[in-house]
């Protein structure tokens, strides 16, 4: 299982990538507004950073609607550096992004994608990744780790490549939901990962290893 860290925050990426367990970055528009990113040529200056950061693939958000938009700043963002991945909305104008980028060789990212049929239609158009919104679904009463188990079957069913990107991800149970159903990779906050390392019982074993040494030294 791949671990992506969720965020544009350069601090929390690097301690992501000090603890040897991450795998990729996602960013979206709205992490981009959070750490006060804005401007075009600031937001791509920001890509080539995280890129210099971590080892592995790096998802940047067009913000164009229409087929032509989206190809234009896709390949700007692709041309930015090779751990680019274009990060795609689920429209039907992403869609035939996603099949024109994945026929050139070039990473994508479908993203938004909330039901297994969209899902379906990323798969298709040969996307890299796809992500469904697990935090998004639960929000509104609606089981995101279901969706997660529904889209697995479909893509074994007919064994597409399509990675799923389980993303939304809001805490560290969804982690663990997400690896036991079979998700290929998994997109969070450093809090969620970080929260992967607790367990009172470590604690105290090991406090008492350090004492127990003390007291023989
Ligand atoms: C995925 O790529 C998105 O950036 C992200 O996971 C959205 O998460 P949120 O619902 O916490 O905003």
């Amino acid at each position: 299982m791949k671990f992506f860290i969720d965020t544009a925050n350069l601090d929390q990426i690097k301690e992501a990538q000090a603890m040897g367990i991450l795998d990729g970055v996602t960013t979206n528009p709205s992490l981009m507004a959070k750490e006060g990113i804005t401007g075009e040529a600031s937001i791509l200056k920001h890509y080539v950073d995280i890129c210099n950061l971590v080892d592995g693939d790096v998802s940047a958000e067009v913000i164009s609607t229409d087929f032509e938009g989206m190809v234009r700043e896709g390949e700007a963002l692709a041309a930015l550096h090779p751990q680019i991945v274009v990060k795609l909305p689920m429209i039907g104008d992403g869609v035939k992004a996603c099949k024109y980028f994945s026929d050139k060789g070039i990473k994508t990212n479908v993203t938004l994608v909330f039901s297994a049929g969209q899902a379906l239609l990323a798969a298709k158009a040969g996307a890299t990744y796809m992500s469904p919104f697990i935090g998004r679904l639960d929000d509104i009463s609606t089981d995101g780790l279901g969706l997660i188990a529904e889209i697995r079957l479909i893509y074994d069913n007919y064994g597409f490549d399509t990675q799923i990107l389980a993303a939304s991800v809001r805490h560290t149970m969804h982690i663990m939901d997400c690896a036991k159903i079979g998700a290929d990779v998994m997109t969070g906050p450093l809090s969620a990962i970080k929260g992967l390392l607790k367990h009172p019982l470590t604690d105290i074993g090991l406090a008492k290893f350090l004492a127990d040494y003390q007291k023989g030294n």
